[in-house]
């Protein structure tokens, strides 16, 4: 839930550490800080933004060429200075950056204030490296056994950086259940959160796994030993990431920039994966299960937020196409509710960070129960895709908005392609309904290109409404997931509080919200229960709601009963979700962006859920 970044080599640290934590923001943003070694070890840290940082520092000795710095996403303490990061050991030797928690720091904190240590913050990261120079001066160890001795003691999740004043050629990182890559260059190297913070200074990474720790040497490189002492070959990848995927490339947000990639995006899911005349699909990623999946008795799907409502669109996906009793589950009950899990149930856990604590604890679970394991995951390396089975990367490409937009997308059309393989395969639809959604399918990135068309009129929409306390979503169907995605795009980077309901739920409950104020988005698409949804607008009117329609291209009934409709081209009904979002994504940008609200970066939220 924060970011981490760490260098050591030939360039001056400081300005790596800061390009690297302004790409890093994303995940965490109450607080910042940076420690430098240069004879001395200098820390400098504040609440607030990486920006703020730099306005700190200004005029301050800076220099020096090993370097830790982050950005925090607040757990344990107020986000203010003193609980930013980095912590001190208690000769104050020694720094530490840290992402995730550690459980058991109550504990170790007291026995550790027992022996004389005092602490300067609430948080828990500030007790680990306590315990590391306490291991290190009572057990007589250098300082990588004493991290190793230290790891083994701790509970929780963590991926660390550590320098010491007394070692300014060395750089320890570790991490479990938190991401972190080790980038290589000439002479140079770089620990990080994620690959963006190295990316213009080399493509050779090397990611750890959990219980792996890295001591970076000046001169000699990397070496990687697990918290057991083993020794570990580093395995080294190429870093496919390129720099203008990272870069906002004039668009005002990452969030707009996000919503407009979507032609692409889709396009990108689909390469390689929907072939030839027949319109075959290859999932090479899940391939060698094949068997399994077309025998599947069960399908459970399980994610958070975003990711959750592209699996409960892939419900109604799996039992229209391949006939198959899918379940959707939210990540954080499915871990906590022993769940009854058969040899013959396919999991596929979906989350674009592929980091989301509740998710990877969730696979972990199916897996002790015997499950095959599925990953629709968009970072690639992550630890949701290493923990699985197999499964299948979105290829969305970097997203960094905190609101979730093309990864969503990107999501539903993996499930779609595995729902028509499967369905084919089992022989749950026709040959002519799979060509017919097969060839819709691949028109659908120009079909959303369409959609992007009505961006000014839906900023004219949301000039209208971006003032309200509430706002209703309904759907039904394959838009009543898109209903629940477009209110929680609105909650969170608007800050207004707003419902998704199926349709045809309102009069058992919701309608009694509906006055003059309400806005109430209305998915009514060309679909089975047209009728259904026109006569669901008709009781909203009654009440004097004010309905903003997503309506298909032709549709003239209800263009006369809404107060705004905002069209979308027709396809299938199964493909609607990777259209009607569009508008529901532009709206709640645009009532943020008029609100004056942070869209990348909303507060209280992180890009990617690290701890539970
Ligand atoms: C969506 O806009 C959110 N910011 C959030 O709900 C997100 O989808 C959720 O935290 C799951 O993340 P994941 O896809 O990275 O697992």
């Amino acid at each position: 839930m924060c970011g981490i970044v760490g260098y050591i080599g030939h360039r001056e640290a400081y300005p790596v550490l800061i390009k690297g934590l302004h790409r890093l923001e994303y995940r965490g943003y109450d607080s910042a800080g940076v420690a430098l070694i240069n004879g001395d070890l200098r820390i400098y840290k504040i609440a607030g933004k990486v920006s703020e940082l730099e306005k700190e520092t200004e005029g301050k000795n800076t220099h020096g060429t090993c370097g830790i710095g982050h950005t925090r996403w607040a757990t344990h303490g107020e986000p203010n200075t003193r609980n930013a990061h980095p912590h001190v050991s208690e000769s104050k030797n020694l720094a530490i950056i840290h992402n995730g928690i550690i459980e058991n720091y109550a504990p170790l904190k007291t026995e550790l204030k027992k022996r004389g240590h005092a602490f300067l913050s609430d948080t828990d990261t500030e007790v680990l490296i306590h315990l590391i120079e306490d291991i290190q001066l009572n057990e007589k160890v250098d300082l990588v056994e004493a991290v190793r001795i230290a790891l083994n003691q701790v509970i929780g999740a963590y991926a660390i950086v550590i320098v010491s004043k007394d070692e300014p050629d060395m750089l320890i990182a570790a991490r479990k259940s938190s991401p972190m890559v080790v980038g290589i260059g000439e002479g140079e190297y770089f620990v990080a959160s994620d690959a963006s913070p190295l990316i213009e200074y080399t493509r050779n990474v090397v990611y750890l796994n959990d219980e792996e720790i890295a001591i970076v040497r000046r001169d000699k490189g990397l070496e990687i030993i697990t918290i057991h002492n083993e020794t570990i070959t580093p395995y080294l990848q190429e870093l496919q990431m390129q720099l203008d995927m990272i870069e906002k490339g004039g668009y005002d947000h990452y969030m707009l920039k996000e919503i407009y990639e979507q032609p692409n995006s889709i396009m990108d899911s689909m390469r390689g994966r929907l072939i030839g005349s027949r319109n075959t699909i290859v999932l090479g990623g899940i391939k060698e299960y094949e068997k399994k999946l077309t025998n599947a008795k069960r399908m459970i799907i399980i994610g958070c937020g975003t990711s959750w409502h592209a699996g409960l669109v892939g419900e109604y996906l799996f039992e229209d196409i391949a006939r198959i009793p899918t379940e959707v589950e939210y990540a954080s009950e499915f871990r906590y509710r022993n769940p009854v899990i058969n040899e013959d149930d396919i999991v596929i856990a979906i989350s674009q960070s592929g980091e989301t604590a509740d998710t990877l604890a969730a696979v972990e679970l199916a897996k002790t129960k015997g499950a095959t394991i599925f990953g629709i995951c968009n970072v690639v390396g992550s630890s949701i895709p290493r923990a699985t089975h197999a499964g299948s990367y979105t290829h969305a490409g970097p997203e960094i908005g905190v609101a979730s937009t093309k990864a969503f997308t990107a999501q539903v059309t993996v499930l779609t392609l595995m729902a028509l393989a499967i369905g084919r395969k089992r022989g749950t639809i026709t040959e002519s309904k799979y060509q017919s959604i097969a060839i819709e399918l691949s028109k659908i990135p120009e079909k959303v290109q369409e959609v992007l068309k009505s961006n000014a009129h839906i900023r004219q929409i949301a000039e209208e409404y971006a003032h309200v306390q509430n706002f209703l979503y309904l759907g039904r169907g394959y838009n009543f997931p898109v209903a629940l995605e477009g209110a929680l795009k609105l909650k969170e980077i608007s800050y207004i509080h707003a419902e998704g309901y199926p349709a045809a739920e309102m009069k058992h409950g919701p309608i009694a919200l509906i006055d003059e104020n309400m806005p109430v988005v209305v998915m009514a698409t060309n679909m089975s229960a047209h009728d259904k949804i026109v006569s669901n607008i008709q009781e909203i009117r009654a009440r004097k709601g004010r309905i903003i329609a997503i309506i298909s291209e032709n549709d003239e009934v209800i263009e006369e009963m809404a107060e705004h409709v905002i069209r979308i081209p027709d396809t299938e009904e199964s493909l609607t979700p990777l259209l009607s979002v569009i508008p529901l994504q532009l709206l709640a940008y645009h009532i943020a962006v008029i609100l004056g609200r942070n869209v990348d970066q909303p507060r209280n939220l992180a890009k990617s859920v690290t701890v539970e």
